[in-house]
């Protein structure tokens, strides 16, 4: 399966096969992909079996407007709203208690739900032209790389799919921030490159930083991302240069940028071209810390984790 460019027709099309309950490559800001109808058992269960994802993993529902949401979710509480109205459309999830309308098969069994509405215009007139809220978990197999350009779907996933939409590379480059939203608490289950500095500044309060329940959030595996070259962190040897550097024993090596954003963007393209070279290790220097790094950090140290 080729991707087709996204433009009219090839949207057009892919919304027809959502609605035969196919399942769809499709570009989203942060990372590519496998779309199905979110209300379609059979579409949704095929989802998992073409990621090799176990069933306890619960996918994200993709929404056009605030409306869709509503019809997803059984509460969108005042916190929701602030955040809704501050970062969506964009790379934001929230997790909220689910309506009877979402099946338990997309919540993997949870009352709860994660809903996003993504910026990427493919994206959200591939939910507007099917009439569906879209389930999609990033288009790779189960622990593999998310693909940030329609050429990193893997074939194994390809082949499952009815199309595959390009929309280009991935603006944002990884995962959405995943936060829980109850009632008033809130709490960040997944980092991504909206930080929990700018979630808390939005809300005008500290976030929920206590322990997280055990089952806040499932999927949540401490090796995960995980190109096959085995991955070591270290020490930043030219503190204060600018620049970071993806290196190999013998090959070279992969100038990262400076910068979280472009740094994010980046990285699974630079990881997935380490992968490809077949080593057996590669060496990933340590970015800067601080809250515009986490979730650059989050992917590394499990990219890196041995577990
Ligand atoms: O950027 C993204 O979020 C991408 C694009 C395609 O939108 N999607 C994505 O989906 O990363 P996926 O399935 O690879 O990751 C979904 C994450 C998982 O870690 C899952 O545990 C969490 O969201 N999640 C989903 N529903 C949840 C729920 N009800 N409670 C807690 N966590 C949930
Ligand atoms: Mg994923």
């Amino acid at each position: 399966m080729r991707p087709l460019i996204a433009d009219e027709a090839a949207i057009q099309r892919a919304a027809e096969a959502i609605q035969e309950g196919l399942l769809v490559g499709m570009p989203t800001e942060t990372v590519y992909g496998i779309a199905a109808d979110a209300t379609n058992v059979h579409a949704v269960r095929a989802t998992f079996v073409l990621k090799g994802r176990p069933s306890e993993n619960p996918l994200i529902v993709h929404v056009a407007d605030v409306e869709q949401a509503l019809e997803v979710v059984s509460e969108f509480p005042d916190p929701a709203r602030v955040l809704a109205q501050r970062f969506w459309p964009g790379p934001l999830t929230m997790v909220l208690p689910k309506s009877a309308r979402t099946p338990d098969e997309v919540t993997a069994g949870l009352d709860t739900v994660a809903v996003r509405m993504p910026s990427h215009p493919v994206a959200r007139s591939l939910i507007q032209l099917s009439g569906r809220p879209l389930s999609a978990p990033s288009a790779n197999r189960f622990m593999a790389l998310s693909p940030t350009t329609a050429q990193m779907i893997s074939p194994e996933i390809a082949e499952g799919l009815a199309l595959i939409l390009d929309g280009g590379p991935c603006e944002v480059g990884i995962e959405s921030t995943v936060v829980s939203v109850e009632s008033d608490e809130v709490a960040v289950l997944r980092p991504g490159i909206i930080s929990a500095v700018q979630i808390s500044d939005a809300l005008g309060r500290p976030l929920h930083t206590g322990a997280p329940q055990p089952h806040a959030s499932p999927g949540m595996y401490r090796r995960h991302y995980a190109p096959s070259t085995r991955i070591v962190l270290v020490e930043r040897l030219l503190p204060g240069q600018p620049g970071l550097t993806l290196r190999t024993p013998s090959e070279g090596q992969i100038q990262m940028p400076d910068q979280p954003e472009a740094y994010a963007r980046r990285l699974y393209a630079a990881l997935g071209e380490l992968d490809a070279l077949g080593l057996r290790e590669a060496f990933v220097e340590a970015p800067p810390t601080g809250p515009e790094w986490d979730a650059v950090w989050d992917r590394l140290t499990k990219a890196s984790s041995e577990g």
